[in-house]
């Protein structure tokens, strides 16, 4: 199958309209239905994904890996403590050699900047797996599981209770691009970057539980990266009372889903009883990235198909 072009980049939500989320969504469902009934479906024989992680990761890295595996190509994984990256090696010189070498990449870095001159110089799509600004496979993800629980998004309202965090922005450009609401509350000190935010799709609430009333799905994120704890007291401290527990789910829709990206502290931005009960849908988040990202792989490669 050619390849398509020009080349299409995924480092932010909005970089995908409203009719490609559309198309990606109807070919995850059918690429999931395959995996699921182990049919052999390999488009990308002879092609290699190169992931570039300068962050840990475990489902990023795992559904990205396996998922290029299961359509038949090749993943190598590159971390920036044992490549020339993390030696200094300039990104726009990386871009343009790892992009003559195979014929896509994700990468995992920290400055949104970084990622888009690194796609500036690549010659093939770049995927983001996550910067400090966005995420925009995750809430592909999430929008994909909601639409599989409950149908569509459009005209319902999302609770972020938490941090405002790259998932947040995403999840507000989302809002634009699909239609629908985000109520938004974060603990003082952690408020959003208006720089980042591009939609008026969005309420503020100072009290968490008050986002929560009337959301047809709560969603929240770990307070303190994983293994950073010690340094994040004064953190724990001021989200005092933003965990998501089930007096604040109690106030959200009686269908209402409970979200989060994962990794997770429990007994922190959500009680166990939450993440682990009827409402939660976790599992089947972190599973869809998995295929989503195939979908998405195939779309920016091969196109509509
Ligand atoms: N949600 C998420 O991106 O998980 P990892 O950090 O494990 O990739």
């Amino acid at each position: 199958m050619p390849i398509q072009k020009p080349i299409k980049h995924y480092l932010q939500f909005s970089d995908l309209t409203l009719d490609e989320y559309e198309y990606v969504i109807e070919r995850a469902r059918i690429i999931k239905r395959k995996f699921k009934n182990y049919e052999i479906y390999h488009p990308m024989i002879d092609r290699t994904l190169v992931m570039v992680f300068d962050k840990n990761s475990t489902r990023t890295r795992l559904s990205f890996e396996a998922g290029m595996h299961q359509l038949g190509g090749a993943a190598i994984y590159l971390n920036t403590r044992d490549s020339q990256l993390g030696r200094g090696e300039p990104v726009e010189d990386a871009g343009q050699v790892m992009s003559r070498m195979c014929d896509i990449i994700m990468v995992r870095t920290f400055g949104q900047d970084i990622i888009e001159r690194f796609a500036a110089n690549s010659r093939v799509p770049v995927i983001n797996g996550l910067t400090n600004e966005h995420h925009p496979c995750q809430v592909f993800a999430d929008i994909f599981t909601y639409i599989e629980h409950r149908g569509s998004i459009t005209g319902k309202t999302v609770a972020w209770v938490g941090d405002a965090n790259n998932m947040l922005y995403s999840w507000l450009q989302a809002a634009e691009v699909f239609g629908f609401h985000v109520n938004v509350s974060t603990p003082h000190g952690y408020e959003m970057d208006m720089s980042l935010v591009s939609t008026d799709r969005f309420t503020l609430f100072a009290n968490p539980a008050d986002a929560c009333e009337g959301a047809h799905l709560v969603n929240t994120d770990v307070w303190t990266s994983m293994g950073y704890e010690e340094e994040n007291a004064a953190r724990l401290k001021a989200f005092d009372g933003w965990i998501v527990d089930s007096a604040k789910m109690a106030r959200a829709a009686p269908d209402a889903l409970f979200m989060h990206c994962l990794p997770a502290h429990r007994g922190e931005e959500v009680s166990a009883d939450v993440i682990d009960g009827p409402q939660s849908v976790v599992w089947d988040e972190a599973e869809n990235r998995l295929h989503i990202q195939k979908a998405l792989i195939e779309y920016l490669l091969l196109g509509r198909i």
